[in-house]
């Protein structure tokens, strides 16, 4: 284990929740009854972007559109790697509309989007690490769009089956520690009971090392959480991992992103990668 592990600075995409809202309910975290104190929201929200900037990170965001209250998890509009963009196709279908808001803002920057065939969501179920794309399926992405992907990309991509709806997209039950660049060894933590018995004895496989989570870490968002590297922007709820991490020489920087778990989301679905 490094005594002293190297942050790395990324891009990320996100959206502003001014439009943020539970008004569907299209996961078992989402009631329909549910108010969210709007306030709160974008202040939470604020507080992310300001942690991330904080640590060297560049943070852009696209305008987020009236009557698209899931706009600001970015992290389903698409995988990027390599500056090459797979964009993605909900399976909700009050979700749809928000795949061209995110294009717009990929086509303004310059980078062509890949349409896909099938259901796709984006980083919610596609995780690069190492020299493989993890992709999640059982409740969103398909495994169809799986082979879609390793054809645009030629990264061998792993199919891994769900299993928990509480986990119904992948980033909310694995997280990359390290994503294996600069002779580092990839390595991931995750909450195995989300995963088929086959998927995890894959991740197993793959990652002998890697931390492994708790239900209540998993339940507290921890798993959806995003590492520089050296840094990790955590739920502060979920401490147990939090000790892990910081044992395993990785810095825990909590932000708690409360009002966006009613809505079954947290810091790693607010946050869209931009690999270049
Ligand atoms: N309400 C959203 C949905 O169910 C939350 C998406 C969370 N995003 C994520 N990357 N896990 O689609």
């Amino acid at each position: 284990m490094p005594n002293s592990r190297v942050s790395r600075p990324k891009h990320f995409l996100v959206c502003e929740p001014r439009h943020f809202a539970v008004q569907y309910a299209i996961n078992p975290w989402m009631h329909e009854d549910t108010q969210v104190d709007v306030d709160l929201a974008r202040g939470q929200w604020a507080e992310l972007i300001r942690a991330y900037r904080a640590h060297g990170h560049t943070v852009d965001s696209v305008e987020p559109v009236a009557g698209l209250p899931d706009m600001v998890f970015a992290a389903n509009s698409a995988l990027v790697v390599e500056g090459r963009v797979f964009g993605s196709l909900f399976h909700a279908p009050q979700r749809r509309p928000e795949s061209t808001a995110y294009e717009t803002w990929f086509k303004n920057a310059g980078f062509d989007v890949q349409h896909p065939e099938s259901v796709c969501e984006g980083e919610g179920d596609l995780v690069p690490v190492g020299p493989y794309i993890l992709a999640g399926t059982g409740f969103r992405t398909t495994r169809d769009a799986h082979r879609e992907v390793q054809e645009f990309f030629g990264i061998p991509t792993i199919g891994l089956q769900l299993v928990d709806p509480y986990f119904y997209h992948m980033d909310t039950a694995l997280f990359v520690l390290d994503d294996g660049g600069d002779g580092l060894e990839a390595n991931i933590a995750y909450y195995p009971e989300a995963f088929s018995p086959g998927s995890r004895e894959v991740l197993g496989r793959l990652f002998p090392e890697a931390v492994i989570a708790t239900r209540e870490d998993a339940m507290a968002f921890g798993l959806n959480s995003v590492s520089d590297g050296r840094h990790v922007f955590i739920s502060p709820r979920a401490e147990a991992l939090a000790d892990q991490l910081t044992r395993h020489g990785y810095v825990p920087v909590p932000v708690d992103l409360s009002e966006f778990h009613k809505a079954g989301g947290g810091i790693k679905c607010c946050t869209q990668e931009i690999r270049s």
